[in-house]
């Protein structure tokens, strides 16, 4: 007999004579002539309350089973009498599957912080909390797939490991088999050529240069992979490796970006409400008391947008004493961002139009020589969202600003190669997944929502 999900089982609209389950044991109680499991198999967020009478063959090892232990059970689904929960399982054979030793297994029925649960990363999701967080995580993956494919766009593989940088920010992890103290290349030779490329290597931090390419070819497409960045920034919004979802559409100016990113952030939200709602209330309940008004507002009402300078004026003359300054030319911190969402506007708000100096070489110029064609989506409790703009589609601007930036020309032929063969208006963006996650589960630390969080001197499991 195959096993059934506890999901399944407590969804069932008839009781079954035959079925077998099998899970972790939350709890065990006994009382005269039983004992009473509380089974989890990650399925979903409810226990399933399983009766075991003295008289099943193999009773006995209960004794064994304590919280954590693995368990197999048959038996029969029926209406339970008992009050909060409409099915459990009347047990006709059990079977221990895995022990686990009560005075070691640290996930014992009490309250646990998160910074200890990190500790315990490989155990974490056996948790009621961070079940739910990486249930939801699947859900909304699944929700960007859908959002892309019902909109015609393609989905592209780009590469993890790349030549290139295309933040242009030096932020990269190097990937290498050259040994740790190599021998002096020949006089000339670059330390690289008896790499295993044969030059520079690293690890992505964006797909958008690839996505362009072929945005450039299919139309709309987009990709959704891990990228990783080496910013020793520790804060809880940073992650040394994330996962990031970025569209990019060929004849697409900012507007059609910004609508694409409210859409977006709108449709993903809503799946996760529709999909997730026993998990999401968890999170009502124990961590951010208002999340439901919040996502009931970041899924129905038109975000803000308003010009970089706009905001700038906004953040001036708001009288708030902020740790940063805010001045024409400066880079919005946290705080501003959050500032913007949080008081000012009270929802979602798309920034466009930042100073040249403070965004990328690939965004486009706009004709006021100052300025690029960039959004950032911010959103409240986390900043920015979403970070993209229009491309630079003219080869002799691009040019330009690839020298001005201080970046190897060479390195980007094949990205500049573009513009010199049917070059199109196109424009795309970047969502940071796990800050999207924060935002729909309110949790406070980019580490909690990610499986195994990477940071500045973290990489155990
Ligand atoms: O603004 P960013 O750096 O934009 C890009 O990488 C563009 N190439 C995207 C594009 O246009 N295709 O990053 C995009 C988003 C940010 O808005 C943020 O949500 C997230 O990625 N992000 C991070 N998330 C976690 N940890 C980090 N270290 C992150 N850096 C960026
Ligand atoms: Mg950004």
């Amino acid at each position: 007999m195959k096993r059934t999900l506890i999901k399944t089982l407590l969804a069932s609209s008839a009781a079954m004579d035959r079925i077998r389950v099998s899970g972790w044991v939350r709890t065990r109680r006994d009382s005269k002539g039983f004992s009473f499991l509380e089974l989890n198999d990650g399925s979903c967020l409810k226990n399933l309350q399983v009766i075991v009478d003295e008289a099943v063959p193999d009773f006995a090892q209960l004794k064994d089973v304590a919280t954590g232990a693995a368990v197999e059970i048959e038996g029969a689904l029926v209406e339970s009498p008992g009050a909060g929960q409409k099915w459990e399982v009347k047990a006709s054979g059990v079977r221990l599957l895995g022990t686990a030793d009560p005075e070691t297994y640290p996930l014992q029925k009490k309250r646990h912080t998160d910074e200890f649960l990190r500790t315990i990363a490989h155990l974490r999701p056996r948790t009621n909390k961070y079940g739910a967080v990486f249930r939801i995580r699947s859900e909304a993956a699944f929700a960007v797939h859908r959002f892309f494919r019902d909109r015609g766009f393609y989905h592209l593989h780009s590469p993890i490991l790349t030549g290139s940088d295309c933040e242009g920010a030096g932020e990269m992890f190097r990937v290498t088999t050259l040994p740790l103290c190599p021998p002096t290349p020949p006089e000339g030779d670059s330390p690289f050529a008896a790499d295993f490329f044969g030059k520079e290597a690293s690890l992505t931090v964006s797909g958008q240069l690839e996505a362009e390419l072929f945005a450039c070819a299919l139309g709309n497409v987009y990709t959704f992979g891990p990228t990783f960045r080496a910013e020793n920034s520790n804060t809880p919004r940073h992650a040394a490796e994330f996962w990031m979802i970025e569209p990019e559409m060929a004849f697409a100016g900012l507007e059609d970006n910004m609508d694409l990113g409210e859409d977006l952030v709108k449709a993903m939200t809503t799946h996760v409400m529709e999909n997730c709602r026993d998990d999401l209330e968890l999170f009502a309940k124990f961590v951010d008391k208002n999340l439901m008004t919040s996502l009931e507002s970041i899924v129905s009402e038109p975000y803000a947008r308003l010009p970089y300078a706009e905001a700038v004026a906004i953040l001036q003359r708001s009288g708030r004493q902020f740790e940063f300054a805010v001045d024409f030319g400066v880079d919005l911190q946290t705080e501003h961002e959050r500032f913007l969402c949080e008081e000012h506007f009270k929802k979602p708000v798309i920034v466009y139009n930042y100073p040249r100096e403070i965004k990328a070489f690939y965004m486009r110029l706009n004709d006021d020589g100052r300025t690029v064609a960039a959004m950032d989506l911010l959103v409240p409790r986390i900043g920015e969202l979403i970070g993209g703009s229009q491309r630079e589609e003219r080869y002799d601007v691009l040019a330009r600003r690839i020298l001005d930036s201080g970046m190897k020309p060479e390195t980007y032929w094949w990205y500049t190669d573009l513009r010199r063969f049917g070059t199109v208006p196109h424009a795309g963006f970047g969502l940071g997944f796990e800050r999207f996650l924060m935002m729909v589960t309110g949790v406070t630390n980019i580490r909690d929502v990610i499986p195994f969080p990477r940071t500045p001197k973290h990489l155990e499991f």
